[in-house]
């Protein structure tokens, strides 16, 4: 799809870009009437793909041919939406390999729609948002404030307001929890991934609420499993920057006020601020302690394989990065 520079310059307006991406690629690829080859994964049939043929019209966007589909073809489709709008995040389906709104993406001469991933599937692109909405009234979504209010409406600044106020774009479309890798481990890791932490982040990452809450809300987030990876914020619809102004934010805070569940990452730190370079034999010493002689045949077996070099670590060899490490690395409160 090119991508033909917006109108409103590079600012980032919700709905602005996509728009005008989506109406160039609709002008470009399609004429009125041309058929479009839709694929549709049909959980009534044992999950496997249905064809249908759509007739292209003007502005035509993937809910549009779901409808088409749903009027002409196949009444008994399920799919979910209900303002059409960008507005209410029920519409996330996988088209083509990527999560997308339905209400918003324009048509591709040839879709293969699928339900979002990660999450159980009710019929045919309808899934349970349950396993989303427990976790979220899990994390006790509202603030508990400290003081009453001084003035109204209360004076707080955009810096203090900015990241919380980028998660309170979130409209709970699900689409980067699908994407997420980490989601897709199952019970593998504890980790809330990344919906629920962006609605963690509207209240979390309120400076006017209470840290003993907040406290509470972040044990139950296994956010250090995160593995930064960006997929999440590649499908957001509503452009959140959800790693760099939430999920990073969120992790800062829980090292903050839990530092017992950001050892690996805190040791990390304070190795690379030592050492100017990543010493995994340091890391280990520093996060399993005592523990890691119950592995002398692995740490042999690393020794062997060159992965690790003790005489370095003993020595406490630096490299040239060193300085502008420590210098950055050595600021935070929170590093041992
Ligand atoms: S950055 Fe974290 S939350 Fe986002 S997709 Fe990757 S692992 Fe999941
Ligand atoms: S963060 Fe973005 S992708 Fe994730 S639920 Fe919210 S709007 Fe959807
Ligand atoms: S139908 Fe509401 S966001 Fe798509």
């Amino acid at each position: 799809m090119s991508i033909t520079p917006s109108p409103y310059g590079f600012a980032r307006y919700l709905g602005r870009d996509e728009n005008h991406d989506t109406l160039a690629a609709r002008n470009t690829r399609l004429s009125r009437g041309q058929v479009i080859a839709v694929e549709i994964k049909r959980s009534e049939q044992n999950g496997s793909f249905q064809r249908f043929h759509v007739p292209y019209e003007p502005r035509m966007r993937v809910l549009d041919a779901l409808n088409w589909i749903s009027e002409n073809e196949a009444p008994d489709l399920a799919y979910r939406w209900i303002c059409g709008s960008k507005m209410c995040g029920t519409c996330g389906v996988r088209m083509n390999g990527r999560e997308v709104l339905a209400c918003w993406e324009a048509v591709e001469p040839e879709m293969k729609i699928e339900p979002l991933r990660n999450l159980p599937v009710l019929r045919d692109l309808v899934v349970d948002r349950t396993p989303f909405e427990k976790k979220v009234a899990s994390f006790e979504p509202w603030i508990e404030r400290r003081k009453n209010y001084t003035e109204f409406p209360e004076a707080l600044t955009h810096k203090e307001m900015k990241d919380a106020a980028k998660a309170l774009d979130c409209i709970g479309c699900m689409c980067c929890y699908s994407a997420c890798p980490v989601i897709r481990l199952g019970a593998v890791t504890d980790f809330a991934g990344p919906a629920p932490l962006v609605q963690l982040g509207q209240t979390a990452l309120d400076p006017r609420n209470d840290p003993a809450k907040i406290k509470r809300s972040l044990t139950q987030t296994g956010i250090f499993n995160c593995v930064s990876c960006y997929k999440c914020e590649e499908v957001c619809p509503a452009h959140i920057p959800i790693v760099s102004q939430v999920i990073e934010p969120l992790k800062t805070k829980t090292a903050r006020l839990l530092p017992h569940l950001a050892k690996h990452s805190l040791a990390l730190r304070a190795v690379v601020a030592a050492r100017g370079r990543v010493d995994p034999t340091a890391l280990l010493l520093r996060v399993q302690g005592l523990r890691v002689l119950a592995k002398i045949p692995r740490a042999l077996r690393l020794l062997v394989r060159g992965k690790i070099d003790p005489i370095k670590t003993f020595i406490r060899v630096k490299t040239a990065a060193y300085a502008a490490a420590h210098r950055i690395l050595s600021k935070g409160p929170e590093l041992e």
